[in-house]
């Protein structure tokens, strides 16, 4: 297999005719074969020759075709068109998997038919590069329920062609993209108070995978934009390149953010007019086990996350993308936890003690404003409604 970099691919071509392409392809296809035959067999092996005999098989020649909004099947409907830009971003190609790689029955593409490989080809098996995933993945409830009928492929979570890096992606990213397709965490969870809050920092597999490793990923969140920053919009901000990040902010070397520096980091944001403050995403370290998601069992005991001692918090990171695409976790001191910025992070404002109080406080007030809430309403609409009784 050839994995090479991609000639052509954006090349405009394939956003026209597709009957034009497929001739100019074939006539293209045609003229290399009658020089390189031409040219003798001994020069067709030659190794200058080989890259472009490999040609025919890179990503740009498959787009040149699937890259066609218009492009279908002859029979059935379902489009064949594979978005360019979008495959470019994604974690596959960054990695430099080609299409061949995954559709590995194309052995070579023939010009002379309408279609230049078998119509109907094998379905691409994940599992070929990714057997952990797959292992963890038939461990879980989501294969259990085959039994009912329900097969579910790997791409009922990822995109297949599309999938995107997650070691940086938020905790709203992972599941909203995947979980969150097909079950609706409001509907169940009515034991844990907060749920909106939950949701947002803590990823679903943190509590419905029990041996998953779980960490604290912080985020940089701007009070003025009300946005979170990505780890590539920090480093722009500072003006840093990944490699000049910790150098820049680990003054001792001891390759951990401590406190101190923390405090400088934070520092050097607000020079440049930035007014972050960090939140704690509680998040599953990606590995396959992340699939082993099971029936029962889930974490649902406040005291594992909300006491300083928790052992989910012994990783602490900043994460940030780097220019090739690859991730850079950097350790940071849990201490920081505490720091003021921080003081969304509820674990650390007191002691376990004060945490239950403030539960109960915060539970016992949003028992009495839904009486009072309820009260103003009846109040509000007693007009309405006397008036309704006295039409009917
Ligand atoms: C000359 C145009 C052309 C080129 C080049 C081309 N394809 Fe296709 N491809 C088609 C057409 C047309 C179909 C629809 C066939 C049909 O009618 O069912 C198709 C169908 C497919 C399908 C769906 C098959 C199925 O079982 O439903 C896949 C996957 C595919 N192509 C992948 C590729 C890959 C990968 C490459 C590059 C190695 C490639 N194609 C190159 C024209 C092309
Ligand atoms: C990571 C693996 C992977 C890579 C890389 C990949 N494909 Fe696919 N492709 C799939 C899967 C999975 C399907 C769904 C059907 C199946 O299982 O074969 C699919 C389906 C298709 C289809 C049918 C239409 C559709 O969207 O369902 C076309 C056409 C296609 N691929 C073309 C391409 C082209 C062109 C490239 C390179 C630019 C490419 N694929 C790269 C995995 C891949
Ligand atoms: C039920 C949804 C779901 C299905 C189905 C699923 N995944 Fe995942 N996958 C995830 C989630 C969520 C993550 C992120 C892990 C985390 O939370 O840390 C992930 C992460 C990954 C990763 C990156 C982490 C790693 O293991 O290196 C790969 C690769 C992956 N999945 C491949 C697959 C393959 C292959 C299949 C099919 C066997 C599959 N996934 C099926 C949800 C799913
Ligand atoms: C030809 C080998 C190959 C095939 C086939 C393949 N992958 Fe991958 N995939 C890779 C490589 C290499 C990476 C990057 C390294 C990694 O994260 O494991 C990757 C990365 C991923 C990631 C991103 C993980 C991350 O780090 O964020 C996901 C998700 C994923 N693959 C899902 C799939 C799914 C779903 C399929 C089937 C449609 C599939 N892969 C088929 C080789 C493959
Ligand atoms: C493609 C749809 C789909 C996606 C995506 C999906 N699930 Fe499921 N999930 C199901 C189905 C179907 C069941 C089985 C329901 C049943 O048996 O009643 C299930 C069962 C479960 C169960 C067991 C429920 C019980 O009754 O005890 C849990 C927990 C669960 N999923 C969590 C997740 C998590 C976490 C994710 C994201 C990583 C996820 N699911 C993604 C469809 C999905
Ligand atoms: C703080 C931990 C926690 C988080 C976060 C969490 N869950 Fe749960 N979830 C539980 C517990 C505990 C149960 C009760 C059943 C059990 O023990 O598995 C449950 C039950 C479920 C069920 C079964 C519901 C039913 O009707 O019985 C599904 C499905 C589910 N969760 C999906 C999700 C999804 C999707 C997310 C992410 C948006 C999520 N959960 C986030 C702890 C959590
Ligand atoms: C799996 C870990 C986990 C479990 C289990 C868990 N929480 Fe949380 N909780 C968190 C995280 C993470 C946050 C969000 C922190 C943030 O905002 O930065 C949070 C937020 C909260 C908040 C809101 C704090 C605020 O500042 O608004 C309350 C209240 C809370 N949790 C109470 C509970 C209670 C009560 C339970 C048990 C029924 C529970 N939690 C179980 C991890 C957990």
């Amino acid at each position: 297999m050839l994995l090479q970099p991609y000639k052509g691919f954006f090349d405009g071509k394939g956003l026209g005719d597709t009957k034009k392409i497929f001739k100019e392809r074939r006539n293209k296809m045609k003229k290399l074969k009658k020089r390189t035959r031409s040219m003798g067999i001994a020069f067709l092996f030659a190794f200058w020759l080989w890259p472009a005999l490999g040609l025919a098989m890179d990503n740009g020649e498959c787009l040149d075709c699937h890259n066609d909004e218009g492009l279908t099947r002859e029979q059935g409907r379902g489009s064949l068109f594979v978005d360019a830009a979008q495959f470019h971003d994604s974690a596959h190609h960054g990695q430099g998997i080609m299409c061949i790689d995954c559709h590995a029955d194309i052995a070579e593409l023939n010009y002379d038919n309408d279609v230049p490989h078998a119509k109907n080809l094998a379905p691409v098996a994940c599992s070929s590069c990714h057997e952990a995933e797959q292992d963890a993945f038939a461990n879980s409830v989501h294969t259990q329920i085959s039994s009912k009928g329900i097969t579910m492929t790997c791409y009922a979570c990822h995109d297949y062609h599309y999938a995107t890096p997650l070691a940086a992606a938020s905790v709203g990213q992972r599941d909203n993209n995947f979980c969150a397709k097909c079950h609706n965490p409001y509907q169940s969870h009515d034991w844990l108070p907060k749920k909106e809050e939950h949701f947002a920092f803590v990823e679903c597999t943190v509590c419905h995978v029990p041996e998953v490793q779980r960490h604290i990923h912080l985020k940089f969140f701007d009070l003025v934009t009300n946005q979170f920053y990505k780890g590539e919009d920090i480093l722009a901000i500072l003006g840093l390149g990944s490699d000049q990040f910790m150098p820049m902010i680990d003054t001792d070397n001891d390759g951990t953010i401590s406190r101190p520096e923390f405090e400088i980091l934070e520092l050097m944001l607000r020079q440049k007019n930035v007014h972050a403050i960090f939140h704690a995403e509680l998040v599953a370290e990606m590995a396959p086990v992340a699939h082993q998601v099971m029936r029962g069992g889930a974490e649902r005991n406040c005291e594992k996350c909300h006491t300083a001692e928790s052992p989910y918090f012994e990783a602490v990171s900043i994460v940030l993308t780097k220019e090739d695409g690859g991730v850079d976790h950097h350790q940071v001191d849990r201490g920081v936890l505490k720091s003021y910025s921080l003081s969304h992070f509820y674990l650390y404002a007191g002691t376990r003690v004060k945490l239950l109080d403030m539960i109960g406080i915060l539970l016992i007030g949003g028992a009495g404003c839904g009486v009072l809430g309820h009260l103003a309403i009846r109040i509000v609409t007693l007009r309405g409604r006397r008036q309704k009784k006295e039409k009917s």
